[in-house]
């Protein structure tokens, strides 16, 4: 796996390595099925995903979209995606750094429109990307160092979407922390993807998780 390289001392890319295998133990613990991703349960995970794919527009999804999923684990998403759009979604790119996600994955999401890659990064750009709970564990990292690590992967997800991405993040908005996750300021965020990546951002901190999605329109 080559990870991003961070000009932190290595913290993100040790953390990254933790967290891949963390998931490929969650996946042999609980096989196919969203605890395996770190969800509480399925009903939690389509939530997510329903704020996520706010983005796509009517028109979109008349005209046929691709799609990038950052951090696709078993590639839930496609399914999700695929049930939701149909014909719609003319391609799925996930990619994760758990080779035993992957091989879950290709299971899971057989079907000529999915590629899956093992990178810690995307490599084509889409039409949109998503990104569900991919940034939230960071293992012993830093939160300075996590979030120069997640402020810098916006900035990727800006370059690799051509109509936008979207992500979620656990929210500083919590009454009990634990100590291996990243917990963000929606606001922070909010002002960051403002400023530096486009005009056009939607906070989504209304839905009962603990937790909020941003959507970021980078076309138009
Ligand atoms: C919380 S799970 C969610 C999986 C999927 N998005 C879902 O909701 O079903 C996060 C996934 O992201 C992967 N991951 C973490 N950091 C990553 C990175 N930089 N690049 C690619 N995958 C990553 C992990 O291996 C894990 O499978």
């Amino acid at each position: 796996m080559s990870a991003p390289t961070d000009g932190r001392d290595g913290a993100v890319e040790r953390a990254l390595e933790g967290v891949a295998e963390m998931y490929t133990g969650n996946l042999q613990e609980h096989g196919l099925a969203s605890k395996s991703v770190g969800w509480k349960d399925e009903g939690s995970q389509l939530l997510r995903f329903d704020k996520l794919s706010e983005l796509v527009t009517p028109q979109s999804a008349a005209d046929g979209f691709t799609v990038n999923d950052l951090g696709c684990g078993y590639g839930a998403m496609f399914r999700y995606l695929d049930g939701r759009f149909g014909a719609g979604l003319t391609g799925y790119w996930g990619c994760d750094i758990s080779d035993e996600m992957l091989r879950a994955a290709r299971g899971f999401a057989d079907d000529p429109r999915v590629e899956l890659v093992n990178s810690p990064r995307l490599l084509k750009r889409a039409d949109y990307s998503f990104v569900s709970g991919t940034f939230n564990v960071k293992m012993g990292a830093e939160d300075d160092a996590w979030r120069g690590y997640v402020t810098d992967m916006l900035l990727h997800l800006r370059d690799m979407s051509a109509k936008g991405f979207s992500f979620n993040l656990l929210s500083t908005y919590v009454d009990w922390k634990a100590e291996n996750l990243y917990y963000a300021d929606p606001l922070w965020f909010f002002d960051f993807c403002k400023r530096n990546v486009s005009r056009h951002v939607s906070l989504l901190h209304d839905y009962p998780l603990y937790e909020w999605t941003l959507l970021v329109r980078t076309e138009g």
